[in-house]
């Protein structure tokens, strides 16, 4: 991870190309920009003079280049500060909207900010916050009982040994705090480096992030109220960067497509029942281009699909992801 730590420092927004040449920008239109971060995505938006963006983060820190593309770009643009889980409920500028992205995950920003914890290179007290959360890491490793630790690390971060490094977790916690530097260093006795390149400790940091942001229950209800608030013809695209986000977004946009089923022994979907046709069946990857310039952007898969009707039943969707959005209730465990 240090090593994606260095390389990371500098911002270089994911797929960018790829992305403008799906949403068209240069007809003009309003975009929703649902992960602003250091505004990469909507800065080209808005090169296009028609455009308008309306930005959301939950991180208050995006405020200031927020500011600053107010400035220049005045009615053109807005931000707000909320989760995107809240899409149904925010003012919209205007009724025509051309697309809806997410560029899910944390900003170079957020890791290289050390205080945020986000890295396993902080030391500290565990934190992991993006911003409008009801918990931290400390409170998540120090609160939870063994169960529901164990079982954040297996569903959250599919690691192997989270029984034992759960316990482990247990036993430290009676003696002191949990810091982030103990976090690391109880995966690193518990896991031996093998030929894995990813660290030792990013599954179990990567499960307890989403389980304190709610990133499960922020990318379902997100992408329903994406759908809900977008006219038929608009875009939704969606940036992921791991096997969990990813799963959701291809269920989302395939499950609800007009293509054909992959099982010849499911039904195919009624046509009323369709939501999206797909713009690209397989996901759009980086370029080897892009990777070797910015090596963490060789985790993200870019996913779109067009709105083509306003069927409002998302059922089958929810309750395929009941058994990841039922662990966000934990937290009343705190
Ligand atoms: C990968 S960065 C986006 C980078 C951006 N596309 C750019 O080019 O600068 C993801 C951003 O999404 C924000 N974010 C993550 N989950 C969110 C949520 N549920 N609601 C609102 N913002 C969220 C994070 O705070 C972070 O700033």
């Amino acid at each position: 991870m240090s090593a994606i730590i260095k390389l990371e420092k500098k911002h270089f927004p994911v797929l960018l190309n790829e992305l403008v040449n799906i949403i068209s920008p240069h007809y003009g239109g309003t975009f929703i920009d649902c992960t602003f971060g250091q505004g990469g995505y909507s800065k080209r938006i808005l090169e296009y003079k028609k455009n308008q963006i309306l930005a959301i983060d939950r991180d208050k820190d995006c405020s200031e280049q927020a500011r600053f593309l107010k400035k220049k770009y005045k009615k053109r643009f807005n931000f707000i500060n909320s989760k995107f889980s809240d899409l149904e409920n925010i003012h919209l500028p205007s009724s025509n909207i051309k697309g809806i992205i997410f560029d899910l995950g944390y900003s170079t920003n957020q890791i290289n900010d050390l205080s945020k914890g986000i890295s396993f290179n902080s030391t500290g007290k565990l934190n992991m916050r993006m911003g409008i959360n009801k918990i931290s890491a400390h409170d998540a490793i120090h609160k939870l009982s063994y169960e529901s630790l164990w079982k954040i690390f297996k569903y959250y971060g599919d690691e192997k040994k989270s029984k034992i490094i759960a316990k482990k977790i247990l036993q430290k916690r009676i003696k002191k705090n949990i810091l982030t530097e103990d976090l690391v260093s109880i995966t690193n006795s518990i896991k031996k480096k093998g030929k894995s390149k990813i660290n030792n400790s990013t599954k179990v940091f990567q499960a307890i992030r989403i389980f304190v942001n709610e990133e499960i229950s922020e990318l379902v209800n997100g992408l329903i109220n994406a759908y809900k608030i977008l006219p038929i013809g608009g875009i939704i695209a969606v940036v992921t960067f791991h096997s969990l986000e990813d799963k959701i977004v291809k269920f989302f946009f395939k499950e609800y497509s007009e293509i054909k089923n992959s099982s010849r022994y499911l039904p195919n979907l009624k046509t009323s029942e369709k939501k999206f046709h797909l713009i690209n069946k397989k996901p759009i990857l980086p370029s080897r281009e892009e990777i070797l310039k910015n090596p963490p952007s060789r985790s993200a898969k870019l996913r779109c699909a067009k709105k083509i009707s306003n069927n409002l039943d998302f059922n089958f969707f929810l309750e395929k992801f009941k058994y990841l959005t039922e662990i966000e209730n934990l937290i009343r465990e705190i």
